[in-house]
């Protein structure tokens, strides 16, 4: 999402500079902006958020705002390997906001997700209901989104949280839900699907995000907490019959796997405040799906190199084959 963001600014704002401090881990890519690596006004930093002496270089003559999507993100990866989790999500976080006192910095948002809150079985999740994180990733995001609030509230930094439902969009990493379904079915392989399928994602296309932070980077207010989402719920199942539908496959592809321990069962997201800064998703997740559906039809160079060498140990060790 990183990426999306940074050209949806610069293609935007052709005169802001931007400084991406990535540490390239397995699910980073620089093909993903190969098309403004010749921006004048972008600038490129391989560094870890968790490493200070990397910040300071990032934040070099001083940045007006700092937007954190650095994170280790997949739920899966943190029930196998925690490590890095606890490394980046909280103390990347901790870093980054040292280095906002420091330097002043004058906004800093935050990239959550609604896991912080856990699953719940009916109604929506508003910015006020309590963390109940369940997976090491989603304790891991909710440990780094309660340091950003303690910096608010004991040194007045100038922090706005942001917790989002799930991404779909063009350039994720293939072991992601959607990405996976898909790029499965295009190599001819079946999809594995969790228990009985039946657990409820919201979904967000990239560019309606993108749209979100730059709402909230306009009209936020430091300290306020801001939900991000569609309030379109579906079914991983139902998810994945309309991506077999749309490739023209059957439901025999369909191979339901042992549940992930500790697997939500529902998010759902009560977006009202930020729609009420003048903010709403404008893309359907139907035509999302098809899209994105379609970027990795055309792109398949893009995804097949992904999915050798490190993905295929992972996949082995989640999937069994
Ligand atoms: N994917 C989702 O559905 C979703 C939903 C809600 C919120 N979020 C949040 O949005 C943000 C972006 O998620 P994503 O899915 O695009 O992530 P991703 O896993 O696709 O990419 C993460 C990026 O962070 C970089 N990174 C990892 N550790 C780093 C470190 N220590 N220092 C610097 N860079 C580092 C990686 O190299 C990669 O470029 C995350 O904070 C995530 O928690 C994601």
């Amino acid at each position: 999402m990183g990426s999306a963001f940074i050209k949806y600014i610069l293609a935007k704002y052709p005169d802001w500079q931007i400084v991406n401090l990535d540490k390239l881990t397995y699910a980073g890519n620089l093909e993903n902006l190969a098309e403004v690596e010749n921006n004048k006004n972008y600038y490129f930093l391989k560094g870890d958020i968790a490493k200070r002496e990397d910040v300071e270089k990032a934040i070099g003559e001083g940045v007006d705002k700092i937007i954190n999507y650095a994170a280790e993100t997949h739920v899966d990866r943190s029930i196998l390997e925690p490590d890095a989790f606890v490394k980046t999500d909280i103390l990347g976080t901790y870093t980054l906001l040292e280095a906002v006192k420091k330097y002043n910095v004058a906004q800093y948002i935050q990239i959550s997700t609604d896991e912080v809150f856990g699953s719940i079985d009916s109604g929506k999740f508003n910015e006020e209901s309590p963390f109940q994180p369940n997976s090491p990733y989603s304790a891991s995001k909710a440990g780094a989104d309660l340091l950003c609030r303690a910096y608010f509230k004991t040194f007045n930094l100038p922090v706005i949280i942001t917790h989002s439902c799930n991404f779909l969009g063009s350039n994720q990493y293939p072991e992601k839900l959607i990405p996976l379904l898909i790029t499965n079915l295009l190599e001819g392989k079946n999809i594995p699907i969790y228990g009985d399928g039946s657990q409820t994602r919201e979904w967000i296309f990239t560019e309606d995000h993108c749209r979100a932070i730059e709402k909230i980077m306009e009209r936020g207010e430091p300290g306020e907490v801001y939900n991000i989402g569609t309030g379109e719920e579906k079914k991983n199942l139902e998810t994945a019959k309309f991506i077999l539908q749309e490739l023209g496959f059957g439901e025999d592809k369909i191979e339901f796997v042992k549940d992930r321990p500790g697997h939500d069962q529902r998010y759902a997201i009560d977006s009202g405040k930020l729609r009420k800064l003048g903010w709403q998703p404008e893309i359907s997740f139907d035509e999302a799906l098809r899209r994105t559906i379609k970027w990795y039809q055309e792109n398949k160079v893009w995804w097949q190199r992904l999915k050798s060498g490190e993905y295929l140990e992972y996949y082995k060790k989640q999937y069994g084959k």
